[in-house]
């Protein structure tokens, strides 16, 4: 059975139009309340943090929009795929329009060698947009 988690209430200035915002967002969400709502977004805050000062070994998805008739660069995301084959558990590849492809590569393996992953997709010119998203192993 998990241990009961201690509570501790704190307080929090916002601008109140940034709170209504919230509010609304998080009741379209499905949350009961403000509280569950921040404890989610503080977790997942820490979680996309944490990783990128550790040293162990972490898992996650990282997803790429790009022209694929920009330079090489599906012959260079290949290229890189290649060399992160170690790291990289499966690729997955939807035409989004007639010149855009959305990738989404699942990843696993030590921080290091993802951020160097991260970096060298980031960097790849004729991409669009990179984003990561890494989960700690526990
Ligand atoms: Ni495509």
């Amino acid at each position: 059975m998990k241990k009961e988690e201690k509570l501790v209430r704190f307080g929090v200035a916002m601008p109140s139009d940034l709170l209504e915002e919230f509010d609304q967002t998080i009741e379209n969400s499905g949350f009961a309340n403000r509280s569950l709502a921040l404890r989610h977004l503080v977790r997942q805050y820490v979680s996309e943090k944490s990783w990128e000062h550790d040293k162990g070994n972490v898992c996650g998805a990282i997803t790429m929009l790009y022209d694929h008739h920009s330079n090489d660069v599906t012959a260079e995301l290949t290229h890189i795929q290649h060399d992160f084959g170690g790291e990289i558990i499966c690729t997955t590849h939807v035409h989004i329009t007639h010149e855009l492809c959305l990738e989404t590569l699942s990843v696993r393996g030590s921080v290091e060698q993802l951020k160097k992953l991260e970096e060298t997709l980031a960097t790849l010119k004729g991409i669009q947009s990179v984003n990561i998203a890494i989960f700690k192993l526990i």
